[in-house]
């Protein structure tokens, strides 16, 4: 049953400054509050706590966007859809408008819901579409190309949870965004190296982005630098006025479908009006008295974790002892399990039959269970399946409310900076999310490619994907909001946080610190975190039979968690991402 399409009145947004018309004509623009377009040094990666509302994501101006619409009495899910349209501006490599993504939503009586935009594949698309001029399957045509663009979501979903479940004027809430795109940010230093790098690599194929990105003579802006997007200003201004027409329809929709035209894709206007945000059933799940709510397809994210969690329920992994050799190699065992599940089974069920609720039981857990060998390494078989290789630029972000309303979104491009193509005219970067469908019928390789049915590329279906936006409960109280971008090593980054909750009993920003692991069934090995570098550990795994690789880092979990008992919120920004904060109301 999806939550009654209540509207949880909390009070009005205050209007902001006059905004409406602000960007239709030349006329002069008041600059952007001081305030408001730099990371503050003082308050990024800080975890802060408060009686009052709370937003954490990977970028702190937006993290305040979001808490200042929580301050003038907006609810959780309009500060989640201004910070998401920040993000768009402030967090290009992830944030995005012409992406898609997912987003949880929990209300204080404990019914909750999601909201899928993920992007679809075109009218015109089919499984074998990703070919060369030799007619041959072609990674680089999926992922670096005009077909590797899905159609948008983001816009359909943000106006749909807002439509639903908000209760601030949408304009009030892609309006900072406007202000921001407009007026400008001061470029901090991870911004400003990854734009360096994006605008001196994989961006030179396509002038428009070089010229959203650089400066005006095209080479890289520096540190401290003020960078505005007056394309993306007047885009997000549509959107503000006209709502999801403003990006469906009318002028947005004719600039995407010219660059569509200009480069080989294939989305028409017909894509674009066709496309639809749903509301759909959380998959639910729980371990111990700890409650999952988290992403159902066409995300994976939510049955593996669900699965996960199950097989491990049955092993006393705080007994192990955290970060031992033991601890690493049963969450091994669950992640190959159902990892393999996930590459066999998973797919858009709009399109195709996914036993749901056979690999989310705990009867199929036990028998999973008994599969797994306490001391040696499961052997993940070459005829089973991989898959192909992801980036690592997604975005999560948390948001509680002063009332408990508790909202989990994780949204991106797929690759950073997705497929670096800027639609011409509209300053907006298009994903490539068509890389995440299955590459060709029957195409299984040892490289990485992954040919069974449930994620084949049709006309309309949402290709898989691993965000696993999640809210944690305990004996039916609100006590996380976690997320995590990373591609497939999402999953495992929120199965960690869940177990260092749930299992070993952490502290919030121990829960987030802590190093993670990930196995993906294949290829065959544990990567874990260069934090835990322990010699012992590793040739403790290796004579159990796994491979292992130390080194780097595992997601970015933006995080909330929550004292039941006082009500305290704690914003816990996590640390191995570089501008990231949190933000409060109060
Ligand atoms: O939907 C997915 O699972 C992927 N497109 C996510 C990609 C990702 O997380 C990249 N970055 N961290």
């Amino acid at each position: 049953m999806k939550m009654d399409h209540q509207r949880h009145r909390l009070g009005r947004l205050a209007v902001l400054a006059a905004t409406a018309g602000l960007f239709a004509c030349s006329a002069p623009v008041a600059a952007p509050e001081p305030t408001l377009n730099s990371i503050q040094s003082e308050t990024v990666g800080q975890t802060l706590s408060t009686q009052g509302g709370v937003v954490v994501s990977s970028n702190e101006i937006a993290s305040r966007v979001g808490a200042q619409v929580l301050a003038e009495g907006g609810n959780a899910v309009d500060a989640a859809v201004a910070t998401g349209f920040a993000l768009a501006v402030v967090h290009p490599t992830a944030g995005n408008i012409g992406g898609g993504g997912f987003m949880v939503i929990r209300m204080p009586d404990g019914t909750a819901t999601t909201i899928d935009f993920r992007e679809k594949a075109p009218l015109a698309a089919h499984p074998e579409m990703f070919v060369d001029e030799s007619g041959e399957y072609s990674r680089d045509v999926q992922a670096n190309s005009h077909l590797a663009v899905g159609v948008p979501g983001t816009v359909a979903g943000f106006a749909l949870a807002h439509e639903r479940y908000g209760d601030a004027p949408w304009a009030d809430l892609v309006e900072p965004a406007v202000a921001l795109a407009e007026g400008g940010i001061v470029l901090s230093e991870d911004l400003s190296g990854s734009l360096a790098r994006q605008v001196t690599g994989p961006m030179q194929r396509y002038p428009a982005s070089v010229r959203a990105f650089a400066r005006a003579d095209g080479t890289p802006y520096a540190e401290g630098e003020t960078w505005s997007q007056p394309d993306l200003a007047r885009t997000l201004q549509r959107i503000m006025q006209d709502g999801r027409e403003g990006f469906y329809g009318g002028e947005t929709a004719m600039l995407l479908v010219a660059e569509m035209e200009r480069g080989g894709g294939i989305i028409t206007a017909e894509d674009l009006a066709r496309y639809e945000a749903q509301e759909r059933e959380p998959i639910r799940g729980a371990y111990r008295d700890y409650g999952i709510i988290s992403m159902p397809p066409p995300s994976s994210g939510g049955v593996a974790l669900v699965q996960m969690l199950n097989i491990l329920e049955g092993f006393d992994l705080k007994g192990m002892g955290h970060g031992s050799a033991a601890h690493l190699h049963h969450v091994t065992e669950a992640q190959r399990l159902a990892f393999r599940d996930r590459a066999r089974h998973l797919g858009d069920t709009d399109f195709v039959e996914v036993p749901i609720e056979r690999l989310t039981s705990k009867e199929y857990a036990t028998e999973l269970r008994s599969q797994v060998d306490p001391s040696r390494a499961g052997v993940s078989a070459v005829e089973d399946i991989t898959m192909p290789g992801e980036g690592t630029h997604t975005t999560h972000y948390s948001v509680v409310d002063e009332n408990g309303i508790a909202v989990a979104v994780t949204y991106t491009l797929e690759a950073g900076y997705g497929s670096n193509i800027t639609v011409e005219g509209a300053g907006f970067l298009l994903n490539n999310e068509m890389g995440d469908f299955n590459p060709w019928p029957g195409l299984t390789t040892e490289m990485g490619q992954i040919g069974t049915e449930a994620n084949l590329t049709r006309p309309e279906q949402r290709m898989l994907s691993s965000m696993t936006p999640t809210i944690v409960e305990r004996n039916g109280e609100l006590v996380a909001v976690i997320g995590s971008p990373g591609g497939r090593t999402i999953i495992n980054t929120v199965l960690h946080l869940v177990l260092n909750l749930a299992e070993f009993e952490m502290a919030p920003d121990d829960v987030v610190a802590a190093p993670r692991s990930h196995h993906q069934w294949l290829p065959d090995r544990i990567s874990i975190e260069g934090s835990l570098d322990d010699a012992a550990v590793v040739s403790a795994l290796q004579q159990m039979g796994h491979e292992v690789r130390v080194g780097g880092v595992q997601g970015s979990a933006q995080s909330v968690f929550v004292d039941p008992l006082t009500g305290q919120k704690i914003g816990v920004p996590d640390r191995r991402g570089g501008d990231a904060g949190a933000a409060v109301s109060r």
